[in-house]
């Protein structure tokens, strides 16, 4: 594979992203600004309780309204009243109760979405209100309000490896820790919108901002129980989604296509940023024991591990999500005796689900904050104790897993050790920084499963259809969400055709006209679109070279004429298929993931010791990403996990009262900004995996997943703070734990208002 890479014209070099003029100019035409001829404007009503009974939906009154067309509750379905991906419990319009204050009760359509706002007013709704079970940790015991009639628990996934007992008495010493991370708002600039039309064939047409088109498209299916091939999604432009543009997007597909039948005439339904903080799912916050036995020269003997996950009001993706954490929590390490369980547990929040590192981020602060604290009680440097205990090549995973590629973790981390001068700053930091003002370094590291692994099934087709004057347009169902997607397939296309970038067009994803790929999640684009892509230029390559094989020195235009002129068809369906991956759910190991990526990330920070501002002020972050395919959109992906890894770390906290949001926007929901970015030095190793297109894997999701505890184990090295509690909020890090919440304000308004 060494060679390869000396013969890649175009992986691996820096192409102008394929969108980057449409936005820049302002030309591109995200979903709010789609409009459809005739089209009348959607609102919906929400709950006004987290918990509560219906006893009564009155619509009478807005339906005797002038100018309102149309008004929709769970009486107007016309199939299924639940939908979801893996466990079916999530309302389009609430059935018998209402499980979180973003519920939807009702919809209304009208000639302005002024009407629609201040009509879906005149809908009276009687509740029961009932109690409000805000905390996970508390939703097992068997006084817990229930959220749903079976109880809490929505999902149990464990690992078990050898036998924790025996490894906890061998230990020199053993260490128990507790660690939480906060719920944070996915935060894309684009809040979800969507345009319904009825079809002529009796089916139904939405334009929307979706991440997940299939998954979405068998929720819209069974909700008007309709067959698939009726349902026809098309993804606008997405402006960012983070994983978040799924059921959040998935429920006003459904609520804009039963207007949309209700009334006749086209719908647009567009959330504010206030219906998006108070709807959409956000990521699960997190309760986690972890215990370890280790030797004295730093050797894990054993690990026990218990989480808690808030999955809030319904199940979505929280299975899955937990699942990720359960094979991922004990870290990159060898560790022969293992016990790991992972709850996620139902309350009255905001439900909780995909989000950029989905499971991952939750765990790497725990386990990574864990092996400085390991490293601290040992006396050995951090880095010693990682790299000691760090996988090597064929190491077993905590999942019972041979590591059968190259693992690179240790080049990682000694790569950017030296980069950063890490040893050396990290004993002499603290000292030679003045009174006021503390320096310190941090460091992390991680693997990461490549794709869905056992999760799901895992495959995806690209569609590659060459033009009789050599241009080319690329379709496939993953969708570009503003990662880049659109331009690295364009690069595989480019690569494996022989030909520039600027004669390649990349089409948004219509379920209508390409097959079904699986969600465009798990940083699984690159690695699967990437190898159906390649797969569709060997198909189309072989056909050209059968008809062309005699003739030299032709140029691509010219092959392709004659293809044209033969009748030989240069339109392909490129697929591919995952290596297989598997999963024993009642003992707790399996295969997890068919292959994995490294990365180590270091944070050097400058904490002011008079207020307990942690400002970061430089960061490192390598990863090895198997090959790069778009260099610019690969360090692209880092400066932004960074920044996002940098929020999670610092100062975003979506704190609830009694299920309650306490931020309606974000002139109170605390974000990294352009000026707190520090400093980055990015770099990317490049050990090709076969599995990979061009050897090519994962990035967007390694890039966020290990920010935070570079951040908290700099912090502490700075000031002596350990802090265990995302996030390293001014009072954390001044007196160790939090005195007002932001949220006092924030919830009086919420619940003033209706
Ligand atoms: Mo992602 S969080 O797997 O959309």
């Amino acid at each position: 594979m060494a060679d390869e890479k000396d013969k890649l014209k175009v992986v691996g070099t820096r192409v102008i992203r394929t969108d980057a003029f449409d936005k820049v100019t302002g030309r591109t035409r995200y979903s709010a600004d789609v409009n459809a001829v005739g089209q009348l404007f959607g609102s919906v009503l929400h709950s006004e309780y987290p918990h509560a009974e219906i006893l009564e939906i009155d619509t009478s009154e807005v339906e005797r309204l002038e100018g309102v067309r149309a008004v929709v509750t769970r009486e107007d379905i016309p199939g299924a009243k639940y939908f979801g991906g893996v466990i079916p419990n999530q309302t389009v319009f609430a059935v018998d109760k209402v499980r979180y204050y973003g519920d939807g009760i009702s919809a209304v359509a009208a000639d302005t979405p002024e009407l629609a706002e201040a009509a879906k007013l005149l809908i009276k709704v009687k509740y029961k209100p009932l109690p409000v079970l805000s905390d996970a940790r508390e939703g097992l015991r068997a006084d817990a309000p229930k959220v749903f009639p079976e109880g809490n628990l929505c999902k149990h996934h464990k690992v078990r490896k050898g036998n924790v007992e025996k490894g906890f008495a061998e230990a020199d010493l053993i260490i128990e820790r507790e660690y939480s991370t906060q719920r944070i708002e996915h935060s894309y600039l684009e809040p979800e919108a969507v345009v319904a039309e009825l079809s002529e064939d009796g089916g139904i047409k939405i334009i929307g901002s979706i991440q997940n088109l299939f998954s979405a498209r068998r929720a819209v299916a069974s909700v008007l129980n309709l067959p698939l091939n009726k349902v026809r999604l098309i993804q606008a432009p997405l402006g960012g989604s983070f994983g978040g543009k799924d059921e959040a997007v998935t429920v006003l597909f459904c609520r804009a296509a039963l207007l949309a039948i209700k009334c006749g005439r086209p719908i647009k339904l567009v959330n504010s940023r206030e219906d998006s903080f108070r709807e959409s799912y956000k990521r699960h916050p997190y309760f986690m024991r972890y215990k370890a036995g280790v030797k004295s020269d730093g050797t894990f003997t054993a690990m026990e591990i218990d989480i808690t996950a808030d999955a809030g009001a319904y199940a979505s993706m929280s299975p899955f999500v937990t699942w990720r954490s359960v094979v991922q929590a004990t870290g990159p390490y060898r560790v022969p005796n293992v016990k790991t369980d992972v709850r996620a547990v139902y309350t009255n929040n905001n439900y909780t689900g995909a989000m950029r590192g989905f499971g991952s981020p939750q765990v790497n602060f725990a386990v990574e904050s864990f092996i400085d604290e390991i490293a601290e009680e040992l006396g050995i440097n951090p880095l010693e104790l990682r790299l000691k205990n760090a996988f090597v090549d064929g190491d077993i995973t905590a999942t019972g897993q041979k590591l059968n590629h190259k693992v690179s973790l240790g080049e990682a981390l000694k790569t950017i050790a030296e980069r950063s001068d890490f040893v050396s700053k990290w004993e002499t930091s603290r000292k030679s920084s003045s009174r006021d003002v503390r320096k310190g370094i941090g460091i992390s590291c991680s693997y990461r499963g490549v794709s869905l692994g056992a999760e799901g099934t895992d495959a995806a087709s690209v569609l590659v259809s060459i033009q009789s004057d050599g241009s080319v347009i690329v379709e496939t169902g993953l969708v570009d969400m503003g990662q880049g997607a659109a331009t690295a397939i364009s690069i595989i296309v480019a690569e494996g055709l022989g030909i520039d970038i600027e004669k390649i067009h990349f089409l948004n994803a219509d379920t209508s006209r390409v097959p079904d790929s699986g969600p465009t999640v798990a940083s699984r684009t690159t690695i699967m679109a990437g190898n159906a892509a390649k797969n569709a230029c060997e198909i189309l390559n072989e056909r050209i070279k059968r008809v062309v094989s005699g003739e030299k020195d032709l140029g691509f235009e010219e092959k392709v004429a004659i293809c044209f002129r033969e009748g030989i068809s240069l339109y392909a369906v490129g697929h591919y298929k995952s290596p297989k991956t598997t999963w024993d759910e009642e003992n707790g190991y399996g295969d997890a993931y068919f292959t994995f990526v490294y990365g180590a990330n270091i944070s050097e920070v400058e904490v002011d010791m008079r207020t307990g501002k942690a400002k970061v002020d430089k960061f490192y972050a390598i990863h090895d990403v198997g090959r790069v395919v778009s260099l610019s959109g690969a360090e692209g992906q880092v400066y932004g996990g960074v920044a996002m890894g940098m929020g999670y770390a610092l100062l975003e906290d979506f704190h609830q009262t009694d299920g309650i949001p306490d931020f309606k926007n974000f002139d109170e929901y605390l974000l990294t900004t352009a000026a707190d970015i520090p400093k980055m030095e990015v770099e990317f190793l490049q050990n090709p995996d076969k599995a990979g297109p061009y050897g090519a894997k994962s990035l967007g999701e390694p890039s966020t997943e290990i920010v935070a505890p570079a951040i908290a184990n700099a912090v502490y090295n700075a000031t002596g703070k350990r802090i265990r509690n995302l996030p390293l909020t001014l009072e954390r890090v001044l007196i160790g734990r939090e005195l007002v919440r932001p949220s006092k304000r924030g919830s009086e308004i919420a619940r003033g208002e209706k």
